[in-house]
């Protein structure tokens, strides 16, 4: 396989392919209206919260969050990459995948596995031959079972071993660059990323290495080293030892998240088998993804120092979309100066899992961590703590959580629920309609927007699930508005245009490589009101409207400064007299 897909078949492929077709022949669906649902295949659940909608083309889950495109569940019901699951679509459509040959291949998938896995064994057989090595894990408490069901290698020292080995053609070195294998100088020669380290495979979802972890093992500094970012590897969406912790296990009842590939194989080790490491980075919601579709109850476990309690308190934050009813959320902060590896040496796994067991819930940290920001004794201190859980709270699903966290706030602040929740909801969703009082001045300085969705964001959203409303809209009302996501709104639209029958599937799909299209995704799981005088068209109208409205505001706040100063040109008076008016009519 070579060359790259071209976009105009992937546009295609997803134009015509029946996502209801994909899915159902892998989960057995019920139509329910003009949708369909299914018991999500992500997670575990009873009732169906998987819905696809075959004019979206586009499934997505209340309960897990997990959403996509017929290619995005290819991906992820099958492990498939992206080219694979291509492949696999347009195979089973009878359709053949071309490809731009004239351009350099960006992927070699296949390649770039394969050469890791040789890698893999490689270092494997450099750890049997270096004493050093072994000695240290041996000090360190792994056994040789455990370090072969990690894959744990060395590797050796010396700048030139994997060159040498691995890089003997132009080619060859370019795949080691790819795969962050080597550094490649000014000068144009190269040398080895990996020295004198203890090396620990990271894995895919299909136990295929992706990446390396490595440990020096004096005190030397970085003290791990891992392989960068590279096509195969992302660390802000892997887990160490989550394809370990599914081969051990049949039923995955829980997962621990620790800080460090010490920490999971040191538990392994002891037979906790279901622990999992971020890489070096804060916890990610991919990572939470990750756990929440696997099991219901999912630990962190820290270090029990300041810096632990801080990650806590991000994964906290980070977590809290993730909550439902029947998820367990806990953290659990080890004694000062230990971690998961040096407590389950020193106490067993028994006394680990009994930690696990005690951590405290979600909930529980939640308010004793604002509690002790403020001073519970005092109206103010009370009235603080409220307004500190505000944003917190809001980012929870409604529900029986929601309402139960809630409750449990009230309690604490002394209010009643119904109170507080209104207290809670204050600022959150502006009522509609509501004009600004009349005879204000236009430039008075606006309400903050903070914590509302902004305009910007509704129309990117409507979009997002009404995609044929772009047609009637005027882009140029987008000129001169300075807003954040608004060349997103204006490529979206220009886009739409040109492609009037793209649907949500087709602009996720061009929007798969970007950075932004996560947050697309994200959009296009946003309920929205369909009821009774909703017309998407309108609504977008009036979005731009209120974005062009705000441009010119901005500029007659500047235009009046300038006049301030003496410094307008005769076209700027020409043109602070029209906007004036204008503004004035449309306001
Ligand atoms: P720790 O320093 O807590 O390491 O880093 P540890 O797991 O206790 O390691 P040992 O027991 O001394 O071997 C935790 C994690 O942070 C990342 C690594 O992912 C590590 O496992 N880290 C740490 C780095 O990426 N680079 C570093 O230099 C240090
Ligand atoms: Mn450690």
């Amino acid at each position: 396989m070579s060359g790259l897909i071209p976009q105009h078949f992937i546009d295609d492929l997803i134009a015509r392919a029946d996502i209801v077709e994909v899915v159902g022949k892998r989960v057995q669906l019920k139509k329910a209206g003009r949708e369909f649902k299914a018991c999500c295949p992500f997670h575990d659940e009873k009732t169906p919260s998987f819905t696809v909608s075959p004019s979206k083309g586009f499934y997505h889950c209340f309960g897990c969050g997990a959403h996509g495109t017929a290619l995005g569940f290819l991906m992820e019901f099958e492990h498939l990459n992206f080219v694979e699951a291509v492949e696999s679509l347009a195979h089973s459509m009878g359709m053949e995948v071309p490809r731009d040959e004239g351009q350099r291949p960006a992927r070699r998938y296949d390649e770039l596995f394969e050469l890791m896995g040789r890698l893999e064994h490689y270092y494997q057989a450099q750890l049997k031959a270096s004493d050093p090595a072994v000695e240290y894990l041996k000090a360190r408490g792994i056994d040789g079972a455990t370090a072969k069901r990690f894959g744990i290698g060395y590797a050796p020292q010396g700048w030139d071993n994997v060159t040498r080995q691995f890089g003997t053609s132009r080619e060859a070195l370019e795949r080691l660059l790819a795969v962050g294998q080597v550094i490649r100088k000014d000068s144009g020669s190269h040398y080895d990323r990996f020295r004198d380290r203890i090396m620990f495979p990271i894995r895919d979802a299909r136990g295929r290495c992706i990446g390396f972890g490595g440990r020096i093992m004096g005190d030397e500094q970085p003290k791990y080293l891992n392989t960068s970012d590279t096509v195969l590897f992302h660390k802000r969406q892997e887990l160490y030892g989550l394809y370990e912790a599914r081969q051990a296990l049949r039923d995955i009842e829980q997962l621990v998240v620790v800080e460090g590939y010490m920490d999971v194989v040191g538990l392994a080790r002891h037979g906790v088998d279901f622990a999992v490491a971020t890489l070096g980075t804060a916890t990610t919601d991919e990572h939470l993804n990750r756990v929440f579709r696997l099991c219901d109850n999912v630990s962190f476990c820290f270090d029990g120092d300041r810096a632990g309690r801080a990650a806590a308190w991000k994964a906290l934050q980070t977590a809290l979309p993730h909550i439902r009813e029947g998820r367990q959320v806990r953290f659990v902060f080890l004694p000062d100066g230990q971690d998961p590896d040096s407590y389950v040496q020193r106490h067993g796994a028994a006394a680990f899992v009994a930690a696990l067991d005690g951590g405290t819930p979600l909930s529980d940290f939640l308010i004793d961590e604002l509690a002790s920001q403020v001073d519970l004794q005092s109206v103010d201190g009370r009235a603080r703590l409220a307004e500190l859980a505000k944003p917190l709270v809001s980012q929870l699903p409604a529900g029986v959580y929601r309402e139960l966290l809630i409750e449990r706030l009230a309690t604490t602040v002394g209010l009643s629920s119904a109170k507080l929740e209104a207290l809670l909801s204050r600022g959150a969703k502006p009522p509609r309609g509501t004009a600004q009082a009349p005879g204000k001045s236009r430039l008075a300085p606006r309400p903050p927007t903070a914590g509302r969705p902004s305009v910007v964001r509704r129309a990117i959203t409507l979009l997002m699930h009404f995609p044929g409303a772009a047609a009637n809209l005027d882009v140029d009302q987008l000129d001169g508005v300075n807003k954040p996501g608004v060349d997103l709104l204006r490529e979206l639209i220009e886009m739409l245009k040109k492609e009037p029958t793209m649907t949500t599937a087709g602009l996720l799909e061009r929007w798969r490589q970007r950075e932004e299209g996560r947050h697309l995704g994200k959009l296009a799981t946003v309920e929205l009101p369909e009821g009774e005088g909703f017309d998407p068209g309108v609504e977008l109208s009036d979005c731009l409207r209120r974005l062009a409205l705000a441009g010119a505001r901005e500029r007659i706040e500047f235009l009046i400064e300038k006049q301030k100063l003496n410094q307008l040109t005769e076209a700027e008076r020409a043109e602070l007299r029209r906007l004036g008016r204008n503004s004035a009519s449309n306001g």
